[in-house]
This record gives C-alpha cells, sequence and structure tokens, in this order.
C-alpha cells in the first residue's frame, strides 16, 4: 500500500454484505458496487428469498448478465442461500457442492427488510446448522431479537445474549459472520470470541450516529436496520475498523429502496452507499488517523475468513472534493444516496 496525503493506492476492496435487489433496480445499482470492489456477498432477501441453490444459481446469472459489458469479466457475485424453518440439512450439502454458495443468511423473521419469511426459533434449524458446521459453511447473522418488548435500541446486545452466545456454545467449529455491528458490546463480544467469528462495519455506522435520525426534522434516508445507535457505539466500531483487527471486515450493507417507499408514513429500512462506498470508509478511517489501515479492512480480512484469494489489481482514492448526486435513477423511480447533494473529499480514480 503507497500513501500519500493526497492519494491512496489499495488492492481492489471487496464488499462482504450487499443488496443488489434484482430486474430493473439490479440493473440501477450493480454498477456502482462492480465498479469499486471485485467481490461482493449478495444477501439472498428477496421477494420470494433466495432459498435453494438452484435459486442461487439463477440470481448469479441474472446479476452477471445485468453487468456493463466492460465490468463483466472483473466482477464476481458471491451467493448467499436465506435460511428458514425449513431449510434442509441436504440443501447445505448441495450448496457446499456447488462452488457458488459462500455463506447461508440468518434473518430472525420479521427483523428487517423482506424478513417475513426468516427463522422464528433457532432451535428449528439446529439440525441444518450442524450440517453447516460438519462442511465449513459460515452462518450470516442479522443479529437483532425481534421481541417488541425490547427497545429498538437494544436489540443487538440482547440477540448476542440470548441467542449468539449460546449458539456459539452449541456449535463451537460453526464460521460466522456478525453482520453489520452497530454496538460497543458487539465490538467487545468479537474481540473475546474465538476466531471462528468476524463481523462486518458499514460506512454509515462508522460517520454516523442517532443524531442523524433526527437532524432538523425526521430523516428517513439515515433510517437503516440494525438502527443507527450513540456515539460512544460509533467510535468503538470505528475503533474496531481501524485496529487492524482481522475479525472485523467491510460490508457496505448498501441497501437501495425506492424514495417513494422511503419518505412515507412507515419508511423503508436500508441506506444506499455503494455509489461511494469506497469514498465513504476513506472519509471514516481519514478522520481516525487510520488511513494505513484501510486496505486490510477492505481488501483483506474478509477474503481471508471466507478463505478466498485476495485481489491481484488496485485501485486509487484521490483527495478531491466532489458533490454527491441528488439522487440516482433507480428503474422507474429515483434513489436517493446517502450524502445526497453533499460533498465529499476523496474520489476513487
Ligand atoms: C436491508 C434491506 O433493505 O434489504 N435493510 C437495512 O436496513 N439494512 C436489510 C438488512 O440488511 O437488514
Ligand atoms: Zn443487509
Amino acid at each position: 500500500m503507497s500513501t500519500t496525503t493526497s492519494q491512496l493506492t489499495i488492492i481492489r476492496p471487496d464488499d462482504w454484505h450487499l443488496h443488489l435487489r434484482d430486474g430493473e433496480q439490479l440493473k440501477a445499482v450493480l454498477p456502482h458496487t462492480a465498479r469499486q470492489f471485485a467481490r461482493a456477498i449478495v444477501m439472498p432477501n428477496l421477494r420470494p428469498p433466495i432459498v435453494t441453490t438452484n435459486m442461487a444459481r439463477a440470481y448469479q446469472a441474472r446479476i452477471v448478465s445485468a453487468l456493463p459489458d466492460d465490468l463483466r469479466a472483473k466482477f464476481q457475485p458471491l451467493m448467499t442461500l436465506y435460511l428458514t424453518d425449513n431449510t434442509a440439512p441436504a440443501e447445505i450439502t448441495r450448496a457446499k457442492s456447488s462452488g457458488i454458495v459462500h455463506a447461508i443468511k440468518l434473518y430472525p423473521a420479521g427483523a428487517t427488510t423482506n424478513s417475513d419469511a426468516g427463522v422464528t426459533d433457532i432451535a428449528k434449524c439446529y439440525a441444518t446448522l450442524a450440517e453447516m458446521e460438519k462442511h465449513d459453511v459460515p452462518l450470516l447473522v442479522h443479529g437483532e431479537v425481534t421481541d417488541l418488548d425490547i427497545d429498538v435500541f437494544d436489540r443487538e446486545k440482547v440477540f448476542i445474549d440470548r441467542v449468539l452466545f449460546p449458539l456459539m456454545q452449541r456449535f463451537p467449529n460453526l464460521r460466522i459472520v456478525f453482520e453489520h455491528i452497530t454496538t460497543r458490546d458487539a465490538v467487545e463480544f468479537i474481540k473475546q470470541s474465538s476466531a471462528k467469528i468476524g463481523a462486518t462495519i458499514t460506512a454509515h455506522h462508522l460517520l454516523l450516529n442517532r443524531n442523524a435520525l433526527f437532524q432538523g426534522g425526521i430523516r428517513p434516508h439515515h433510517y437503516c436496520l440494525p438502527v443507527l445507535k450513540r456515539e460512544i457505539h460509533r467510535r468503538a466500531l470505528l475503533e474496531a475498523a481501524t485496529s487492524g483487527n482481522g475479525k472485523f471486515f467491510l460490508g457496505t450493507d448498501s441497501a437501495p429502496h425506492a424514495l417513494v417507499h422511503k419518505e412515507q408514513a412507515c419508511g423503508c429500512a436500508g441506506i444506499f452507499t455503494a455509489h461511494a462506498a469506497m469514498e465513504c470508509y476513506a472519509t471514516a478511517f481519514e478522520k481516525a488517523n487510520a488511513l494505513d489501515k484501510l486496505e486490510g479492512f477492505a481488501s483483506f480480512f474478509g477474503a481471508d475468513f471466507y478463505r478466498l484469494p485476495h485481489n491481484s489489481d488496485k485501485i486509487t482514492l484521490q483527495k478531491k472534493s466532489w458533490t454527491i448526486p441528488e439522487r440516482y435513477p433507480f428503474s422507474e423511480e429515483a434513489l436517493i444516496p446517502l450524502y445526497a447533494n453533499e460533498e465529499l473529499h476523496w474520489k476513487m480514480i
């Protein structure tokens, strides 16, 4: 890695947590990611969700054909399956031998966007989880309980105590990614746990705290799940991401929703960051005086966790001010990106 004050060149990064949607929406958002990243772990929460290896294979083909010609050979979608109460152990064997499915995603039922088909009780999945442990297929976890009586800001911490810790004791050899962590509690938990568990961190959770939800009025474009937390948590995440600890790696959780579904009496959860993902991470790392730690976090640690080779080509980020567009096209709709109409001071060239 080479770094000066004005330019940063690193091995091309990967995005270990991404929502690409489907159809025309997929076509609209995919180039943003494929310009920056070599690979991405593609989340399976479509309607209907991707629950079988055959569905994953078909979705992968749709993604590849949605790529612009100049990026087709350069970007690789890494597929996941959506775990349900009924995922059969045999599906894990098929997923493993397919070579295209890299992990299985656990959404507690009702926890987030398109999670109605998620797991109602983790005990229903024990046989399937045992098969994953045996075949070394990683489990990706949306780590929030869904109980309405638990405060929405506490749902991640309660999930650790009630679900994640017991799960790790039952399946000590299961590799787990605690996705989009948002709390100091999650950071501490990951640091103390075995090497079998890692975590992704989004750019928006490194840059924003929960004040961003209420800055001069209600801000639907800052609403995502897990919801933004207090400043102490943001600081803990930033410290983890910039620490050089290989258990923490990049996952944008870029989650596009049409403007009409965000600006609603009941708006969807999800922040779109793919348009400037690396620029946002560079901004956060620079503020922490840790640009030298960006390459490990963005380009090496996730690949190591997934046991995939490092990429070999490079990207360059330049210190250069630019204004984020007010909106991007999104099929027939509009998509409001993070920092719409605002300036960023890094730009990938
Ligand atoms: C994601 C989405 O829109 O698919 N939303 C979000 O707020 N992150 C789902 C998810 O990852 O929770
Ligand atoms: Zn997500």
